[in-house]
């Protein structure tokens, strides 16, 4: 059992909808970035972490992709969450991935709030929205249920302070706390192999604080922190609860949901790494043999 410093830590906020239905664009509304405008296609297809200072304090959003293709990273992201907010357009209504966006909701018994998006459009029909996610069990509070449905646009701005506001509603439900001292603890929220930095991976650290020199160890990988990058590209000394950084230094690229611990040294790092590759490999011949 541990007993050093805590502190309240942001909750963690996935965004989730059909494709197109505007969760980055929200995002970006947020952040004031412009991230949808760069994206290839317009289609998000890596999980993006963003720590963003609002009026009502800190908050880690986790942006999805919404392409059919996708459902690994929407059930990765629903999985590592404080809370739910679901996308809909409001021209656009229930979509599939709404309806597997819910599903993951539900399967992660974590708080959901609806932003009804697009509510700029001559074709948007919140009626209409509310009854399609009535139909799915998702019943605003203004019917009865117990789901914050929020009319919003990412265009103009409108309803976002109402959707934060719904966001700490949601999240002072919850004790949000964490050691901040002690071994450093996350999720790998994606990796690749970059050109010139080598393997780069998103962690969202979980509790303690992650720092440049520690030595972790990261599902079958491990190695020393050369450089802690947050979401803004900024080299960091170190990140606490909450917060994401893109972590250099790693003997190979990890797999996303790969969970990473800082540990006392590099023998003992490098051993328990040797250990889950033998692991995998007599698993890999096993599974061969079959
Ligand atoms: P994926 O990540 O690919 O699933 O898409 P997304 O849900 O992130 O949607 P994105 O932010 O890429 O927006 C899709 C399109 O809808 C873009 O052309 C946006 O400009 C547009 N859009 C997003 N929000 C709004 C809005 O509130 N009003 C209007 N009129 N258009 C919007
Ligand atoms: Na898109
Ligand atoms: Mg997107």
């Amino acid at each position: 059992e541990y007993h050093g410093a805590t502190v309240t830590r942001s909750p963690v906020v996935t965004i989730m909808g059909h494709v197109d239905h505007g969760k980055t664009s929200l995002l970006d509304y947020i952040r004031k970035a412009k991230v949808v405008s760069g994206e290839a296609g317009g289609i998000t297809q890596h999980i993006g972490a963003y720590h963003v200072d609002t009026d009502k304090g800190g908050v880690t959003f986790i942006d999805t992709p919404g392409h059919a293709a996708f459902t690994a990273m929407r059930a990765r992201g629903a999985d590592i969450t404080d809370v739910i907010v679901i996308v809909v357009a409001a021209d656009d209504g229930v979509m599939p991935q709404t309806k597997e966006a819910i599903q993951h909701a539900k399967a992660s018994g974590v708080g959901m709030v609806v932003a009804v998006n697009k509510m700029d459009k001559e074709t948007a029909n919140m009626d209409r929205v509310m009854q399609e996610l009535a139909a799915e069990e998702v019943i605003p509070e203004s019917w009865g249920g117990d789901v914050q449905f929020v009319p919003v646009s990412a265009k103009t701005g409108l309803g976002i302070d109402d959707l934060l506001d719904a966001i700490s509603l949601q999240s002072e439900m919850l004790e949000l706390e964490a050691p901040t001292e002690g071994h450093a603890k996350g999720v790998v929220v994606e990796s690749r192999l970059d050109k010139g930095r080598g393997t780069v991976a998103t962690v969202l650290v979980q509790s303690g604080t992650l720092k440049k020199g520690d030595i972790v160890l990261c599902g079958m990988e491990y190695g020393r922190v050369r450089a802690l990058i947050n979401d803004a590209g900024q080299n960091v000394t170190e990140a606490g609860p909450s917060i994401p950084v893109e972590l250099l230094g790693l003997s190979g690229v990890p797999v996303a949901g790969d969970e990473m611990i800082t540990v006392e040294n590099e023998r003992k790092a490098r051993e328990a790494a040797v250990f889950r590759q033998g692991k995998f490999k007599e698993l890999k011949i096993a599974r061969q043999q079959k």
